[in-house]
């Protein structure tokens, strides 16, 4: 059955499920002058620790590696947090939101029996069940999903190659990774798809476009689709599909 199928796997934070949320909990505690570029800051960081690690060869889990963001991101903004306060802030990772033209993207899913649908993310299943069966907008389509692909099983973060590689295999896609579309809001999961030999729909949240140039620099790495929302990228595949 697999065989014929069109896998499509969803990265979670940023593109089914909104951040927002985390911003307004920081400014409850920094005012809302700070939260924004707080928020910024520590998921500038929080991506970019996954990088660094990554490239020490090491691995800690999304979690912990979201906690050390947060905390260089509060002492760099000249502020300081305490303990209950840091846990709060990623207790907020449990119950985001997701973003508005989720329902209507999973709904078209669930009437395509064509499709295998995946959550696919760098946190681990804990942290990704959690947000899950936490978000009240999500949870109604929980059971779409084969299942939760997480990067905590090869202990390495995206954009590793070994991630795409076992997203390919636990889908059962051996030796048909463009059967694999990863749907993603953020650049450097696009690119790496594409390079491991899947295919990308890259969703453009703030509209300016794809800007991203790494892509460039190593041989014309494009995502293969460009949209504005998680169902248009869902439209666009099924189109290729067919
Ligand atoms: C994820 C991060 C990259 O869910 O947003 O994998």
């Amino acid at each position: 059955m697999t065989a014929n199928k069109t896998v499509i796997a969803f990265d979670l934070y940023g593109t089914l499920l909104s951040t927002d949320s985390i911003a307004k909990e920081l400014a409850k505690l920094f005012g809302q002058d700070k939260a924004q570029s707080l928020a910024a800051l520590w998921r500038r960081y929080q991506l970019e620790y996954t990088w660094r690690i990554n490239s020490m060869g090491l691995y800690r889990t999304f979690s912990e590696v979201t906690k050390g963001a947060l905390e260089h991101a509060v002492a760099e903004t000249g502020l300081s947090l305490s303990v209950d306060d840091a846990e709060k802030l990623m207790k907020a990772y449990d119950s985001l939101h997701v973003f508005p033209e989720i329902p209507a993207a999973l709904d078209v899913i669930k009437e395509n029996s064509q499709v295998d649908a995946y959550i696919f993310s760098n946190g681990t299943q804990e942290m990704v069940a959690a947000s899950v069966q936490s978000s009240p907008d999500l949870v109604p389509y929980a059971d779409l999903f084969k299942g939760f692909i997480t990067v905590h099983e090869v202990q390495v973060f995206k954009p590793a190659m070994k991630v795409y590689d076992d997203l390919i295999t636990r889908a059962g896609k051996d030796g048909k990774g463009s059967d694999v579309w990863v749907v993603t809001a953020n650049p450097f999961d696009a690119v790496g798809a594409s390079v491991a030999g899947l295919r990308s729909a890259w969703i453009d949240r703030a509209g300016r476009g794809w800007v991203d140039r790494l892509g460039d620099v190593i041989g014309g790495i494009r995502p293969n689709v460009v949209v504005s929302g998680v169902d248009e990228a869902v439209g666009e595949i099924m189109k290729l599909a067919t």
